[in-house]
């Protein structure tokens, strides 16, 4: 699978280094940057500002470069991209796109975007929509004839159902396609997709993983959204997690998921208390004890020499995107909590102090 025009720069063959997100890349240039971007939603008869939706987002990416945002539901991805996008304004900081201020007229012209929940005219066939995208970036006559067929293969959606049929009687993967088609009309250079993956079947998850593969291929800068780990996992260079609009990590996903800090093990004998304290997730089966160690294996090992204890396995365990992505938002979220008491507490001192304060006056 291929896209229509050819790479005008060669596909990346190398994996990105982890950067903290605002250092420059010695091979590559930075084709979206953002600094220190905030956003706060104003909602409500009196505009009452809501908790930040982003706060302080610095982000570098680099031209060629497929970048993966993960996080929970309502972490603040929709709203980054929007912002990088123009859609919505940011409350402080700024964005830049091809050096550009995000939202720049000719900028537009070079980007394409898959949203969270396009929507589609009901009663337009899927060609016709299409047609109407091809005519907003000025493709038109047998140029648009031309682009629409080969986007439509390239989606895998056939030419004579997306002429007969209106939007309305497509299935939730066909729309999605139908969206991939339009954002890939202007043969952009950056192609922002909210969840692409969102409603499809695996086969259709597996075509557009194929799709954003080949862009890839032609150097093209990809930046979306994801909750399919897996997928993420196979397509990205780097990624960033995001929640409660804060960027928690940021990296090569090689790098981060890279140094195991942790062993799995299996064995038999010893004291179940002693196992207790060097092992998580303690199971037993056919004779033997399983659990995962975090640890000096050296020194485990011996602990279990000394209470002739056995251990038929030890094996490095690398953690997968996904258990990467539940440790960071855990952890995040527990740091968080214990900032939160203490906060709580040195109020509550401040007040008995107050209190006391006055009483002596
Ligand atoms: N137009 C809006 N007005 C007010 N608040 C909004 C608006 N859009 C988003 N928010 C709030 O901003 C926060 C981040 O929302 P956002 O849609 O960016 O999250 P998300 O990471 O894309 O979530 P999901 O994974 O569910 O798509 C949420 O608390 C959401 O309620
Ligand atoms: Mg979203």
């Amino acid at each position: 699978m291929t896209v229509a025009s050819p790479p005008s720069t060669p596909p990346p063959s190398t994996t990105l280094p982890a950067t903290n997100g605002v250092a420059a890349s010695p091979h590559r240039p930075v084709i979206i940057r953002t600094e220190l971007l905030r956003k706060v939603y104003r909602t409500g008869f009196w505009l009452k500002a809501a908790p930040p939706s982003l706060k302080h987002c610095s982000l570098d990416i680099y031209k060629g470069e497929t970048f993966g945002l993960l996080g929970p539901n309502g972490a603040g991805k929709t709203t980054l991209l929007k912002l990088l996008l123009g859609i919505i304004r940011p409350t402080a900081g700024g964005a830049t796109l091809m050096g550009q201020p995000a939202g720049d007229g000719q900028t537009k012209a070079k980007i394409g975007y898959l949203p969270e929940n396009p929507y589609f005219y009901d009663y337009l066939t899927g060609w016709e929509f299409l047609s109407y995208t091809a005519g907003l970036f000025g493709i038109k006559g047998s140029a648009q004839k031309r682009q629409i067929t080969y986007l439509l293969d390239l989606v895998q959606l056939d030419v004579r159902s997306a002429k007969k049929k209106q939007m309305r009687r497509y299935s939730k993967g066909m729309l999605q396609r139908v969206g991939m088609a339009q954002a890939l009309m202007n043969d952009p250079e950056i192609v922002f997709l909210d969840e692409p993956m969102s409603g499809l079947d695996p086969t259709g998850r597996y075509q557009v993983r194929e799709i954003i593969l080949s862009l890839k291929a032609q150097g093209k800068t990809l930046f979306f959204n994801s909750h399919v780990l897996s997928d993420v996992e196979m397509i990205c260079d780097r990624i960033a997690i995001l929640d409660q609009g804060e960027i928690v990590c940021i990296g090569a996903i090689k790098e981060l998921l890279g140094n195991p800090d942790y062993y799995k093990v299996k064995g038999h004998g010893g004291s179940l208390d002693v196992l207790d304290t060097w092992l998580k997730n303690i199971s037993f089966r056919d004779g033997y004890w399983y659990g995962t160690m975090h640890g000096d294996p050296f020194e485990f090992m011996s602990t279990m020499r000394l209470m002739k204890a056995q251990i038929a396995k030890l094996e490095v365990a690398k953690p997968t995107l996904e258990e990467f992505f539940m440790e960071q938002i855990q952890q995040r979220r527990s740091i968080a909590a214990i900032e939160q008491e203490r906060l709580a507490r040195s109020k509550a001192g401040k007040k008995r102090w107050g209190r006391g304060g006055a009483i002596a006056q």
